[in-house]
């Protein structure tokens, strides 16, 4: 239109119609295609959720049946796949591992290129939705050195997910009901989150025509840093540095205030949720119900919540409008589950997958789409002449 308005960081600036996912941040509203997010986290599986995100609709018992069915059918990794893995170090982070191992699958599976036939943008989504918990289990493994397991597929989605990562060769595994249900919870809760940064790089790479595995690789990568699904992790490193340094709640806050560092309360803060995040309240439910269930007294719990109420309390955050986020007190269940740190962020992009795929999808199948391409205002040097001698 000839003229440019500069919003960095798109605080303003909508990129995209959707139907997927509505947020009021203003009000501490989510819903996944109209439904709010309690009643999906309460009533719904993760499988289910993924469908009523891609599809648009609740699916009916034998729709499920049948989209859990061909799911089953995938989850088994190529075996020239599993010997990616041996190529990468063992202490290679698994956000990095599972990157590349879906940018990857662009490799086997070469006709999900052809991102404008139906039927290949449907298996290439059950083929990801199926893939990538077993990628995530064996980075998993190969971080601690052991063998890997493969899917069982007489087990739920989440059950057989905790057995990958949990179970061994050697002895039978069983699944402990108490973590299927929290993790199948906080899967749910990560599903979908409108326009983020990850869910904006999924669209923008899918609007090149790229497919759907170097689109969701593009996504894991923007969801890796810590202002955005890194957050878990360095929620509980940061947990864990207050706890160790033994200097006190009080101190640590006010270290934040002075901005020491630029130290932040990782955790804390939204750029859409200006009064609470719905979702960080159900997981905090779930973080006392999980560590009630497992009789386990985690310190690392109430230092997060003595950090909530100094938060809470104090007018930096309050005139700033930072509340918990949903990183919060996810990294204290995950812990309690067993995963190392390291694997937090992973499980976050198990659970947005559904959303990203929902996303490309909704762009991919828009004629309206057209390939994003911002604009810049240009602050260089005007136009100069050569140097004639240097
Ligand atoms: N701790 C301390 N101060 C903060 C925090 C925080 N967590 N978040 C924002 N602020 C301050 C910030 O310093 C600024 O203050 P001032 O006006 O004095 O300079 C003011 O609040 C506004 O901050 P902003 O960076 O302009 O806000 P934003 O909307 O660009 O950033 C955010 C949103 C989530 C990146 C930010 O709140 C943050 O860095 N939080 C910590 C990381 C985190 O928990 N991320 C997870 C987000 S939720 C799930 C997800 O997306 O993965």
């Amino acid at each position: 239109t000839g003229y440019t308005t500069l919003d960095q960081g798109f605080v303003n600036t909508a990129s995209t119609k959707s139907e997927i996912t509505y947020i009021d941040g203003d009000q501490g509203i989510l819903r996944y295609r109209g439904y709010s997010i309690e009643d999906v986290a309460k009533n719904s599986t993760y499988l289910e959720t993924a469908w009523l995100l891609i599809y648009g609709e609740l699916p009916s018992a034998s729709e499920l049946e049948e989209f859990e069915e061909k799911i089953r059918r995938h989850t088994l990794l190529h075996e020239d796949l599993k010997r990616f893995f041996d190529a990468l170090p063992h202490n290679a982070h698994p956000m990095s591992v599972l990157s590349s191992a879906v940018s990857a699958l662009s490799t086997y599976y070469q006709d999900s290129l052809d991102v404008h036939d139906p039927e290949q943008v449907e298996i290439s989504t059950i083929r990801l939705l199926a893939k990538l918990p077993t990628i995530a289990a064996y980075a998993h493994k190969k971080s601690l050195g052991q063998a890997f397991l493969y899917p069982d597929n007489s087990l739920s989605f989440v059950e057989n997910f905790l057995k990958m990562n949990f179970g061994n060769m050697a002895e039978p595994y069983e699944v402990n009901p108490v973590l299927a249900t929290a993790l199948e919870r906080l899967l749910i809760l990560h599903e979908d989150h409108e326009q983020n940064a990850s869910t904006s790089t999924v669209r923008l790479v899918g609007s090149t025509e790229a497919n759907l595995f170097a689109s969701v690789s593009a996504g894991i990568n923007a969801l890796y840093g810590p202002l955005h699904g890194g957050a878990n992790e360095a929620v509980l490193t940061m947990l864990e540095q207050i706890k160790e340094s033994g200097e006190g709640v009080e101190k640590f806050v006010q270290r934040v205030k002075n901005k020491e560092d630029g130290i932040r309360l990782m955790g804390f803060g939204h750029r859409v949720y200006k009064n609470f995040d719905p979702r960080a309240r159900l997981v905090k439910e779930s973080a006392h119900e999980v560590l009630a269930a497992l009789g386990i007294k985690d310190e690392l719990l109430d230092i997060a919540m003595e950090l909530e109420a100094v938060a809470l309390a104090d007018d930096y955050f309050i005139e700033r409008k930072l509340y918990p986020n949903v990183d919060f007190y996810t990294g204290v269940i995950y812990k309690a589950m067993g995963f190392p740190t390291r694997m937090f962020t992973v499980l976050f992009a198990i659970g947005r997958l559904p959303g990203w795929i929902a996303q490309w999808r909704e762009s991919n199948s828009d004629p309206k789409t057209k390939i994003g391409r911002p604009q810049q205002l240009y602050i260089g040097e005007p136009q100069r002449d050569w140097p004639t001698e240097r």
